[in-house]
């Protein structure tokens, strides 16, 4: 595997945020929220991308992420172009790989690359030329580093004293990238504690988030807790969804209303990465609701992948 960072600290890729310490972790926080003024703009579009190319494949679903990446390439100058799975000569047998190839031969400078298959962000770091990088944007259950950035720079801005926190992630995390990744980001910086909430069969092996306790209850899951941040059931992950209760049956015993909600501390934030199933893990008078900040997710997202991009520029090639 390509190291994510180069011999002098620079950031070459962005695979996971497993490599990351503290510090590094909150340097690019700090940097993300230049981009941020208010609640209502981002900081004037910038140079940093300018004649540089940046590709999107994403070979599942995606709105936030893949919105927002290019929202922040563009805001920083450079040209993009997006692959999409359902459209792409992936339908026609192409591997990820040859569509990279085939976009390198175009001089793409940076790829951001959501797929299905675990592993395909690291391999192709191992096949592109050197001075150009790839950004995982969802990478199979296994991570999402991005994400875990914008719920880390989320939860920072509305609870600055991470290590009395205590955050409950409740649904699918068996299933979750998201949860991995921003639990990898939570740990990293300290949190107090941290909880996962689901029913058994939706909870991953204890072995793999060692540092969090497990709940199958939700009142007894989220009790305290500052930050509750729920996750949509993954049925496209899943060997046998129909094993799984009805969303009715899932919504009475794991459903986020207003009522249950009370079990958190009184000033508890919600959270979710999207896309919301509405009256399945969450309510909406929840979702909409004052405690709510999944806008705010979704507008950090932009500022951390400004962020992201603007690092990895210091580590492309060539002059643009
Ligand atoms: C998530 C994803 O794709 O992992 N969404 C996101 O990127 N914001 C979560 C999900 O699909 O439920």
């Amino acid at each position: 595997m390509t190291p994510q960072f180069g011999p002098d600290g620079s950031l070459r890729h962005m695979l996971s945020l497993k490599g990351f310490n503290r510090q590094q972790l909150t340097s690019l926080l700090d940097h993300a929220e230049t981009y941020l003024v208010g609640h209502a703009h981002y900081a004037p579009r910038q140079p940093r991308l300018l004649g540089r190319t940046v590709a999107l494949l994403f070979f599942e679903p995606s709105t936030r992420t893949r919105i927002s990446f290019h929202l922040a390439a563009l805001r920083l100058s450079a040209d993009v172009v997006t692959v999409d799975g359902d459209t792409s000569s992936q339908r026609k047998g192409e591997t990820v790989l040859d569509t990279v190839r085939t976009l390198e031969a175009m001089h793409t400078d940076v790829f951001i690359v959501r797929v299905a298959e675990a592993g395909v962000p690291d391999m192709l770091t191992e096949h592109i030329g050197t001075g150009k990088s790839i950004i995982n944007a969802g990478e199979a259950h296994h991570s999402h580093p991005t994400q875990g950035l914008l719920d880390v720079l989320t939860i920072r801005q509305c609870k600055p004293d991470l290590g009395n926190l205590c955050v409950a992630i409740v649904g699918d995390v068996r299933h979750s990238r998201v949860a991995r990744s921003t639990a990898e980001a939570l740990q990293i910086l300290g949190v107090g504690e941290l909880r996962l909430v689901g029913p058994e069969p939706l909870l991953p092996a204890a072995a793999e988030f060692a540092h969090a306790e497990r709940y199958t209850e939700l009142d007894a899951g989220i009790c305290d807790a500052d930050v509750v941040m729920t996750l949509r059931i993954q049925r496209e992950r899943m060997r046998d969804p129909a094993a799984l209760p009805s969303d009715a049956a899932y919504f009475e015993r794991f459903g986020l209303t207003a009522e249950r909600l009370r079990a958190a501390r009184p000033d508890a934030i919600v959270m979710h990465p999207g896309p919301v199933n509405r009256e399945v893990e969450l309510a909406s008078a929840v979702a909409d609701g004052p405690r709510s900040v999944i806008a705010r997710q979704v507008t950090n997202g932009v500022a951390v992948r400004m962020a992201v991009l603007a690092r990895i520029a210091e580590s492309l090639s060539g002059t643009p």
